[in-house]
């Protein structure tokens, strides 16, 4: 392959590092260098100086965090998408935002080549080469790892002796982190009996180190998101952070399973993603107020088509939009306010109320103040079972 400018989206960390100083070796090509700020708690001045280091023609640097919450968690939140039922998708969401950011410098500066630092046994290599494909079938795109076939060793010497600095201890895992929580991989986890050791979570305390007082937190949904905590309105990205110290210092937000790669594999993930589960967990509750029977059945098997069609790497198909549009219509009705009770790991939802509940106390309660007829229920049985008492009568008269 023939390729003259690349621009490659650089972490700041070895695998990253080594594939500038590759890319320009065995292609003779200029590469640049991008950095996003989707909140991952990184130097970015740090990481640019690095880049110019191991010789990036150019760094760019972007503090993307505004648009991640309002073009890609938002809507995860509207759809309470939890893959598999438990990961909130906090790294699948962020390379579609990678990609198309990756394509816009490519433009600005004339390459014909993006890359990027995705293994070829993971998600994410879908995820960046599915979008930036969509977004530009004209552009090459390299993913290093998947090719140089270099086991770590090697690649470590590969540093050294190109200059490339290597860091004094390497992290036993491989981690991404975002806004929307942190995932860690491999190393120790790759056995999936051992338990995580204590140097693997960073953002959460562990349970049984939290505060012996339980912590209240008053959630205020707007059109199905969160705009205020105990009353006070803050910017989405301050409101993540928030909920994330609070839940965090909580023990809330550890998930430990096995997960289903797209490429087929099984793998053990784990992740802390304290205000991504608590956030869920209200905007779901609050749904169960205010959203009908009929509208929460079609709602939660598109939710699982969402979380599926995201993981999958195919945030740019059609269809996902489409189902966005049945989401945001559902969402007009989702507002008011969910107080949640965060306790050594728990959150749990311990009060809901909205202007525009269906749940009526006068329908459902007990006490003499009721104003739902009993007597209907008789015959609205009486229709309800027709069939199957028909049917039941029919086959035990004939013997079958
Ligand atoms: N399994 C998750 C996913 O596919 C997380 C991948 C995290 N990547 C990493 N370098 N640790 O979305």
């Amino acid at each position: 392959m023939n390729v003259d400018k690349v621009v490659l989206a650089y972490s700041g960390g070895l695998d990253t590092s080594v594939m500038v100083v590759w890319i320009k070796e065995k292609y003779d090509a200029e590469v640049y260098t991008l950095t996003l700020d989707l909140g991952q708690r990184e130097d970015l001045k740090e990481i640019e100086r690095r880049a110019y280091d191991i010789g990036s023609k150019r760094h760019f640097s972007m503090d993307v965090k505004e648009e991640f919450v309002e073009r890609f968690i938002n809507p995860a939140i509207k759809a309470n998408a939890l893959y598999e039922g438990k990961y909130p998708l906090s790294t699948a969401l962020g390379r579609p935002l990678i990609a198309e950011e990756l394509v816009k410098v490519a433009r600005r500066v004339g390459a014909d080549a993006v890359a990027h630092g995705s293994t070829g046994k993971g998600n994410d290599q879908v995820r960046f080469d599915v979008s930036i494909r969509a977004l530009d079938p004209s552009l090459k795109v390299l993913a290093p790892v998947r090719d140089w076939g270099l086991s770590r060793d090697e690649e470590l010497e590969y540093a050294r002796g190109h200059g490339i600095p290597v860091p004094g201890e390497r992290s036993k895992y491989s981690i991404d982190q975002n806004l929307w929580g942190r995932s860690i991989e491999s190393g120790p986890l790759e056995d999936p009996y051992s338990e995580p050791g204590p140097d693997v979570y960073e953002w959460v305390t562990p349970p049984e180190k939290a505060p012996d007082e339980p912590e209240y937190l008053t959630m205020t949904f707007s059109k199905g998101l969160p705009v205020a905590i105990d009353g006070e309105r803050l910017s989405p990205v301050d409101l993540i952070e928030r909920v994330n110290a609070a839940a965090g210092r909580n023990g809330i937000g550890l998930i430990d399973h096995i997960e289903d790669r797209l490429v087929g594999i099984k793998s053990r993930e784990v992740y802390e993603c304290p205000a991504a589960v608590t956030i869920i967990e209200a905007h779901e509750e609050l749904e169960k107020l205010t959203l009908t029977a009929h509208e929460l059945e079609v709602k939660r098997m598109l939710e699982d088509r969402w979380s599926r069609l995201v993981y999958d790497g195919l945030w740019l198909e059609p269809l996902r939009e489409h189902i966005d549009a049945f989401i945001d219509s559902t969402q007009r009705y989702v507002e008011g306010d969910v107080r949640m009770k965060l306790y050594k790991g728990s959150h749990s939802v311990v009060g809901r109320r909205s202007r525009l509940s269906i749940y009526k106390q006068s329908l459902s309660t007990y006490a003499r103040e009721s104003t739902f007829d009993q007597r209907m229920a008789v015959g609205f049985i009486e229709l309800w079972g027709l069939q199957t008492v028909t049917a039941d009568d029919v086959r035990r008269t004939e013997g079958r």
